[in-house]
Parts: structure tokens; C-alpha cells; sequence
């Protein structure tokens, strides 16, 4: 017996593109009508909400447009290496420009090499740092963004995740560094985009900072009603029925990150269900939370016993987390007690202050996990 496997439409984990991109016009034009302009921009928004996905399908509106671009993605860098690692990998060996941008700088042209894929023929290039000192890195790192001025008139530079330059213990060297060359690069535009808002707000507004109010914020926005019909029409699209309420109800559980609504719906597609209401996105979602339990289940080990009380406070009561029998509900001695384990919540990024003010979890699943394993 055969069955025929659908494709599924929906798409979670890594950014997106095509078909499985919804565009995002308004604030396409928004950035777009900065950046053109010069100046700088900062989007600041939750994991998992696109931010990826939205900067890499502008840049290739940039790309069509004539610009020079270069995306590089800090995410995983623990070192300047790392970084100019990263910074590099925006050139590309089929692009013209890329070659001689790099014959034009000296400090560079000996460490990197031309690699070609033994089995596709693909070229790439390869840089080697390893006897390179930290102060050469640092030159070389001056060298590339100087040197960013000779790529034509105009250049756009992304940088994603941006917030990891100041967990670089550089004094702050990687910053500063950034920040000169934005000032003195008359052609190039910066976006960055970052998820830790609490730190990405000191950058700009601590007037001790090199990027004191050097660049234009924006909050990147949840989707509206469009991605709901988006979504509805996905389904249809492989014979699927429901109607605006489930989605809606879904996006609403999962505190409307796009990566988790994607992620739902894969899973519906997945296991066959020809039509989609509000139990059986609910039961999806609880199995979805549910797989993740051994690795929730590790972090919550590595709590604090209080860290881990007001963790499921935050949970289940989130508008009131401070009310006097929500502490005595959840064993909690104190309000300062509280508050320190809700500051060590953040700064280890399980827990985040939202734009109301409210607490919110990083990781909305987390939460739906906590109020499910302890009810
Ligand atoms: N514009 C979009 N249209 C459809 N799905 C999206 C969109 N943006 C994000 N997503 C969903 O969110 C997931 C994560 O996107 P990503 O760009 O990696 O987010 P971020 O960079 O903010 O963490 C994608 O795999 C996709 O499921
Ligand atoms: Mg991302």
C-alpha cells in the first residue's frame, strides 16, 4: 500500500522564505525608507517572532536593488575571530566585488584561501586565523569595515543578534569599533536586530555607551489579522478546513510567535487531521509541549528552588505576580525574595519584561509545560 505524502506547508525552526514567508510590507517600507536614508536601525523583538526570516528577505530587496549587502548572523560568536569569521562569510567568491574587495586589503589577502567543494565544485572562502595574534584580528576587523567605503555608494550592513557584542570581554572594544565605523562609512546603512531587549535598551540609552543614541529602534511587530488568513489559507491549500477562530485561538496560546503557530500547524498537517478546530489544536499542542519535557525539565533542575516557585507563579498568574496569596500559593517567603529570583530569571534569559511591563517567558512553551506538569 502507498500513500501519497502531502507537502506540507508549514515550516518552523529556521527562518523562512518563498512561499513560506508572509511578507511584511508595512514595515518592509519602514525600514527600508530609514536605511535609504542612512540611518542606522535596531529591531528589537522576542525569539522565534522572524526577525531572521523579515531581514534576509529585505536584503534581497536591497541586493535587487543595486546595494552591496552583507548579513552576518553574531549568534554563536564567543570571539573577535568568530566575528570576522562570520563578517566574512557575506563575500562570496561568484561575486565579483567580493574578489576585490578582498585583493584590496592587505592584512587580509594572506589568510584566506579559495575553497572548492570536492563533490558540488562549489567555491568558497576559507580564512585562517590560527596564528593570527588578537591584535592582528582586531586590525583586520578595522581593515574589512574601513574598507566597506570602496563597495560602491551604497552598502547595507546586518547584523543579527546583535546584543552578543557586549558579551565579548573586550571592554566593549567591539562596540566602540562598530560605532566609529558607522559614523565615518558615508555609504553604508547598519540594521541589527536583537532579542534581549533590557540589554539592547542600555546600548542605546546609557549615555556612557558608544551606541548612545546612534540608532533608530523598532519594535518589530507582531502579525495582524493577515496571518491568520495566511495560516487558514496554508491549510486550505492542501484540503484542509477550519475557520479564524481556532487560529486566532492558537496564535493566543502561544503568545502569537509566529515559530511555534507554524510549528502547531506542521504537526496538525503531520498527523492527517482534515479539520482543524479548537480541542484538536489544543491536544497538538500539549503532545508538541510534551516531547519537550525532558529538556525543561533539565533547565528546571538547574534553578534555585524559589527560581523555580516563581517560575511557575510567573506561569500561572502572570498579571499578578506580586498579589500577597500568590507568594503564600507558591511558598515564596518574601517580595524581595521574588523580585531577586525574577531578576535572576532574566538574566538568564527564561524570563523577559514586556512592553506592558508584564513578565513574560522567552519560551511560551515553557510556560504552557509549567501550568500543564504542575496543575
Ligand atoms: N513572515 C513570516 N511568515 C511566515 N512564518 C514566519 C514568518 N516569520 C517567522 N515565521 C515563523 O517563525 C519561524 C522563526 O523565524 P525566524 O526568522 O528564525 O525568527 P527569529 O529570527 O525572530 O528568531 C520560522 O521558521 C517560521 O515558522
Ligand atoms: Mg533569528
Amino acid at each position: 500500500m502507498t500513500t501519497v505524502a502531502t507537502k506540507n506547508p508549514f515550516r518552523f525552526g529556521n527562518p523562512v522564505a518563498g512561499d513560506y514567508y508572509l511578507p511584511r510590507a508595512d514595515l518592509a517600507r519602514t525600514v527600508q525608507q530609514f536605511l535609504q536614508n542612512r540611518i542606522h536601525l535596531v529591531l528589537i523583538g522576542p525569539r522565534r517572532f522572524g526577525k531572521t526570516s523579515f531581514v534576509t528577505n529585505l536584503l534581497g530587496d536591497f541586493d535587487r536593488e543595486g546595494y552591496t549587502t552583507f548579513f552576518v548572523d553574531i549568534f554563536n560568536i564567543t570571539s573577535h575571530k568568530d566575528f570576522l569569521n562570520q563578517l566574512l562569510r557575506a563575500l562570496n567568491p561568484k561575486k565579483s566585488w567580493s574578489q576585490k574587495f578582498i585583493e584590496k586589503i592587505p592584512s587580509l589577502k594572506p589568510k584566506i584561501s579559495l575553497d572548492i567543494d570536492q563533490q558540488t565544485g562549489e567555491q568558497s572562502f576559507g580564512l585562517s586565523l590560527e596564528n593570527t595574534s588578537e591584535k592582528d584580528v582586531k586590525n583586520i576587523i578595522q581593515d574589512v569595515l574601513g574598507d566597506l567605503e570602496k563597495l560602491g555608494e551604497n552598502v547595507l550592513v546586518v547584523i543579527d543578534e546583535f546584543q552578543k557584542v557586549t558579551e565579548i570581554e573586550d571592554e566593549g572594544w567591539l562596540e566602540a569599533t562598530l560605532r566609529t565605523f558607522m559614523q565615518q562609512l558615508k555609504n553604508t546603512s547598519f540594521l541589527f536586530t536583537g532579542s534581549r531587549k533590557s540589554i539592547i535598551y542600555d546600548m542605546l540609552n546609557n549615555h556612557t555607551r558608544p551606541f548612545y543614541r546612534s540608532c533608530q529602534s523598532i519594535e518589530f511587530p507582531s502579525f495582524g489579522n493577515e496571518f491568520t488568513d495566511w495560516i487558514l489559507q496554508r491549510f486550505n491549500s492542501i484540503g484542509i478546513s477550519g475557520d479564524a477562530d481556532t487560529i486566532k485561538h492558537l496564535r493566543n496560546l502561544v503568545q502569537d510567535t509566529p515559530n511555534y503557530v507554524q510549528m502547531v500547524c506542521f504537526h496538525l498537517v503531520a498527523r492527517g487531521v482534515t479539520h482543524i478546530d479548537i480541542p484538536i489544536v489544543e491536544r497538538t499542542l500539549a503532545l508538541v509541549v510534551k516531547q519537550n519535557s525532558y529538556a525543561y525539565q533539565t533547565l528546571l533542575s538547574s534553578l534555585t528552588s524559589t527560581q523555580q516557585r516563581a517560575l511557575r507563579l510567573a506561569a500561572n498568574e502572570p498579571k499578578h505576580i506580586f498579589a500577597k496569596d500568590n507568594l503564600k500559593k507558591y511558598e515564596i517567603s518574601s517580595p524581595p525574595a521574588l523580585s531577586s529570583a525574577i531578576k535572576s530569571l532574566k538574566d538568564k534569559n527564561i524570563l523577559e519584561a514586556s512592553s506592558r511591563g508584564q513578565i513574560i517567558f522567552d519560551d511560551p512553551l515553557l510556560a504552557i509545560w509549567l501550568r500543564v506538569a504542575f496543575s
